[in-house]
């Protein structure tokens, strides 16, 4: 059972494959239900929310209704799904990861995994896999996809791996946790069918490894799925997306000095760089899809609303947890400079005009026989 509200909007539009670029093949979906797999439309925005566009004086929705208030009723469903579960912490010897594994970011990321279902129409994965025997979810985090899946394979064997032992207890017995740091020589045997990677930008310094490592861990014929989001803010407001020194801007710039000078990347999403990296660790049949994900209940579509409304909670919810590491540890500022940065950028992200997003990444890809 996958553990989601139900959303009336999604339907059962099948996805459809289309050419895509060169290089890569990129699926697509009906837009009835889904985004736009090439990322390159733009969203329409609800003008009961956003107003008029270009009328700094026109304020549809307040601040508070495009992010906070109108979230508010999901939020009590996620956690009252998640509180059941107990949670402990620990701290890697190995990695030093940037994102807090306290209760309120961990929950963080089960609005996400809620949100990034939605997307999938309710799927768990877009690999085409077929009856697997052993799955491996490397970063589980809290375990929520993990669970999920052994629950969709009960004849599966599902491990979940992280650094930290964030998971619940009560789990299904076909599933189970192990402290592990994907960075290291991988132990296990060589024999899963499906190998999954989601949201551990910023806590691999070698994503090259790491491919090869899943790479040399499949079966012939086994799956890689690996999901990445790209820090970038973007907006569908040309004024927005346009001001080279909005927040937007240097928000993410910093992520990616501090990223770099840590050695672990911020830009594992940009560039074709997942797609090349697990290209070159031998896979083949590689498929890469990009979605626009919006941040806050601006878009029009119905789908685009709900999946903004989450992705507006987690962000709410996790804006300070994210930059605390990265500026302060690394980059060296102040708790105050890190106070204010956060500030603006909450602000300018809950200011419905703003039509903030970001894309998600997922490419998927075979060993071959
Ligand atoms: C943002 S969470 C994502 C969790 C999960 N994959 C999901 O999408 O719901 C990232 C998780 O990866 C774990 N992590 C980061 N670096 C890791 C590493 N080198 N090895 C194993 N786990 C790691 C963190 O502890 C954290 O729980």
């Amino acid at each position: 059972m996958i553990h989601l509200p139900s959303l009336e909007a999604l339907s059962d539009a099948p996805l459809a494959r289309k050419p895509g670029d060169t290089q890569f093949s990129t699926l697509e979906v009906d837009a009835s239900w889904a985004l736009d797999m090439s990322a390159k439309d733009t969203i329409k925005f609800d003008p009961s929310v956003v107003g008029n566009l270009d009328d700094d004086a026109d304020v549809a929705g307040s601040t508070t209704s495009s992010l906070r208030e109108s979230t508010a009723s999901i939020t009590s469903s996620i956690y009252e799904y998640r509180t059941l579960h107990g949670r402990s912490y620990q701290a890697s010897n190995t990695t030093e990861y940037w994102f807090p594994t306290d209760d309120r970011h961990v929950s963080g990321n089960d609005v996400a995994h809620a949100y990034l279902t939605m997307l999938m129409k309710n799927k768990l994965h877009l690999a085409p896999v077929e009856n697997p025997k052993k799955i491996l979810d490397v970063g589980t985090g809290s375990g929520i996809w993990a669970i999920d899946i052994a629950d969709q394979y009960p004849d599966a064997e599902v491990i979940g791996t992280d650094i930290s032992s964030v998971q619940p207890k009560w789990i299904p017995a076909n599933c189970s946790f192990q402290i592990d740091d994907a960075q290291l020589d991988w132990t296990f045997r060589k024999d899963f069918d499906f190998i999954y990677i989601r949201n551990l930008i910023g806590g691999i310094g070698d994503w090259a490894k790491l491919y090869r490592q899943t790479f040399a861990h499949l079966k012939p014929g086994g799956w890689i799925e690996s999901v990445e989001i790209d820090i970038e803010t973007l907006s569908e407001n040309p004024r927005v997306q346009n001001d080279q020194n909005h927040v937007f801007k240097r928000w993410c710039q910093l992520f990616w000095v501090a990223g770099d000078k840590a050695g672990r990347t911020f830009r594992i999403a940009r560039d074709g760089t997942m797609q090349k990296l697990i290209e070159e660790a031998g896979f083949t049949d590689l498929h890469h899809l990009r979605w626009k994900v919006p941040i806050g209940g601006w878009a029009q579509d119905p789908l685009l609303k709900q999946v903004g409304l989450y992705n507006g909670l987690y962000i709410d919810q996790s804006l300070d947890g994210f930059a605390l590491f990265p500026l302060a540890q690394i980059l060296g500022w102040t708790f105050e400079e890190v106070e204010t940065l956060v500030a603006d950028m909450r602000k300018a992200i809950a200011d419905p005009k703003s039509l903030p997003l970001f894309t998600w990444n997922v490419v998927y890809a075979r060993k071959p026989e």
